[in-house]
């Protein structure tokens, strides 16, 4: 039995978990989320405060993750802690603390890339979101369509060329005058929309499209957010259009991540899709994703909101997966702003 403490602190969340098992038989012990709301006043994730956020919260919140788990840090076996892509200052924050927590245990710690993290998330809820699977990960700073072979072979096929899907829905939120972060107010308001109002060109799709076209599995959302930009000036923004717009708005970036998702499965014949980070809380985008998906078979697994945002359970579960493999981070072990994901294939 291993028991590995997870850390996870790379934009606003201060998080820690523990999570024991043995191979890939793993189960969550504990999770604490500790949001910063703060950034709400300023309409967007101000870097300062958050590394000094992470800093005055980051010593309770592993506390009592242990305490919830009824766990002392002499039973952790390892620490696996995010070290990229992130805040710089968010991190160093994290991985400091892990750094000496671990060095003062006598007990390894493990680094581990942001995104790879999102991809464990879902199999800590649904046994069967294991490779080989097709994955979508759609947050505030990424969006990247990969086929996963197994666990540390990962093919991306396409990423975004400009916004990620989730920076989109928040910028389209603030042009409608809505609450930062905004995609759940989005899906909120897009309910209440006729679809058939505004319907926005659908991104990097076209009839024609062939897989050996370099955009294939490409996206891009700078283009969508102009046209609702231009949508909300030539109506202006009255109440009633703001909720047809918002609908328009969905249902086209859902299209497009459908879509690329099922161009992708069909493609490398993959019978399960994994969605992950915060933009598959989306409910609108996991209905349409199963029923298309459907279409040839597959099956679609979704996180629950808590571990499809940003928490450390899932930094703890690719922590087993490195941890396995012996591998181990040493003490001069460093924060990065951005680095590729780990175990890429061509
Ligand atoms: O994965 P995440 O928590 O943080 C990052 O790593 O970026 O994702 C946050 C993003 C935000 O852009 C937020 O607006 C979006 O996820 N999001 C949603 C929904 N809930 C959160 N987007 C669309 N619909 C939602 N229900
Ligand atoms: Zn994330």
């Amino acid at each position: 039995m291993t028991r590995i403490l997870g850390i996870e602190t790379s934009c606003d969340e201060t998080s820690a978990a523990l999570l024991e098992g043995s191979g890939d038989d793993v189960s969550q012990r504990s999770l604490v989320i500790l949001s910063q709301d703060v950034h709400r006043v300023f309409g967007g994730v101000v870097p300062e405060i958050a590394s000094r956020a992470h800093l005055t919260s980051i010593v309770p919140v592993v506390s009592r993750a242990l305490e919830d788990a009824e766990a002392s840090i002499d039973e952790v076996d390892a620490i696996a802690v995010t070290n990229t892509p992130g805040l710089i200052g968010a991190l160093l924050v994290g991985v400091c603390y892990a750094k000496a927590l671990a060095f003062a245990r006598g007990i390894p710690v493990i680094p581990i890339h942001h995104m790879e993290g999102h991809l464990f998330a879902t199999s800590l809820e649904h046994r069967d979101a294991v490779p080989p699977f097709t994955a979508l990960l759609v947050s505030g700073g990424h969006t990247m369509l990969l086929d996963v072979e197994e666990w540390g072979l990962y093919r991306l096929l396409g990423a975004t060329r400009d916004d990620a899907a989730g920076e989109a829905f928040d910028k389209v939120a603030k042009l409608l005058g809505l609450p930062y972060p905004g995609g759940r107010h989005i899906e909120t308001l897009a309910r209440e929309g006729d679809p058939a109002r505004f319907r926005f060109t659908r991104p990097m799709v076209r009839r024609n499209d062939a897989p050996s076209d370099a955009d294939y599995y490409a996206f891009s959302f700078s283009g969508l957010k102009t046209a609702v930009l231009n949508a909300v000036k030539s109506t202006g923004g009255e109440e009633v259009d703001r909720k047809h717009i918002a609908r328009g708005f969905q249902d086209a970036l859902i299209d497009t991540l459908v879509e690329k998702t099922f161009r992708a499965a069909s493609e490398f014949g993959r019978q399960r899709i994994v969605l992950g980070g915060g933009v598959a809380c989306n409910s609108a985008l996991v209905e349409a994703m199963h029923r298309r998906l459907e279409e040839i078979g597959a099956e679609v697994f979704a996180p629950s909101p808590r571990l499809a945002t940003d928490n450390a359970a899932m930094i703890a579960r690719a922590g087993f997966h490195h941890y396995y493999r012996g591998e181990r981070g040493s003490l001069d072990l460093n924060a990065f702003a951005s680095r590729p994901l780990p175990g890429l294939v061509a």
